[in-house]
């Protein structure tokens, strides 16, 4: 439990900082192992950003030397419910041209957001894709698509912390969490 001192609200723990790292170190491992060329990282922002800077460690310790670029989008939310449309905010610097891309994102929800990172990396011909989440709700999937990993599965609630927000707060958290009804 995390008490907020401006809202009241708590903050109940649903998986770990300690639960996290162990679960990156075995997600860089298999990741290690999946033989990409040339790795080139893809954080989607802004929600990835904690994961993926601990996976970026993770993927050092099990040996790898990836390019990191960033990718932007804003799918547009209303209040805590995807409402469809994707843009980009920020676009990738490097030429993704036969390129090995590891997408990485916080939540697979509606599918939106990723499908539309992965269709706009294969449309400029990346060799290869692959996509991994930290969380993945089983539900509410809009568009088809899947991610090749998950660090975990996501119960269906609105989640916050390490790197998740409710409108504009709680990414700073060093853990998953659900906000509980005020007491
Ligand atoms: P999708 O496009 O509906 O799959 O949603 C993906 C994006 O919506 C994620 O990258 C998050 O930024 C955001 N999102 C979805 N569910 C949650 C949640 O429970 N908490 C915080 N952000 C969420
Ligand atoms: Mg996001």
């Amino acid at each position: 439990m995390d008490q907020d001192a401006t809202t009241g609200h708590t903050v109940e723990v649903i998986f770990s900082a300690e639960d996290i790292a162990r679960r990156i170190d075995e997600l860089a491992v298999t990741i290690s192992a999946a033989g990409l060329e040339r790795p080139l990282v893809v954080p989607i922002l802004t929600g990835s950003f904690v994961f993926a800077a601990d996976l970026l460690r993770g993927l050092h310790r099990a040996g790898m030397e990836p390019e990191v670029d960033f990718l932007a989008l804003s799918s547009y939310r209303d209040g805590t419910r995807s409402i469809g449309r994707v843009d980009i905010l920020r676009d990738l610097r490097l030429d993704v041209t036969g390129r090995d891309v590891l997408l990485v994102d916080d939540i697979l929800d509606t599918g939106r957001t990723l499908a539309f990172a992965k269709d706009l990396i294969a449309a400029r011909g990346a060799r290869r894709i692959v996509a991994c989440v930290l969380l993945e709700k089983k539900v509410r999937r809009a568009v088809a698509v899947e991610a090749d990993l998950v660090a975990y599965s996501c119960p269906p609630v609105f989640v916050v912390g390490y790197g998740m927000d409710l409108a504009g707060r709680y990414r700073e958290l060093p853990f998953v969490g659900r906000i509980a009804p005020n007491a």
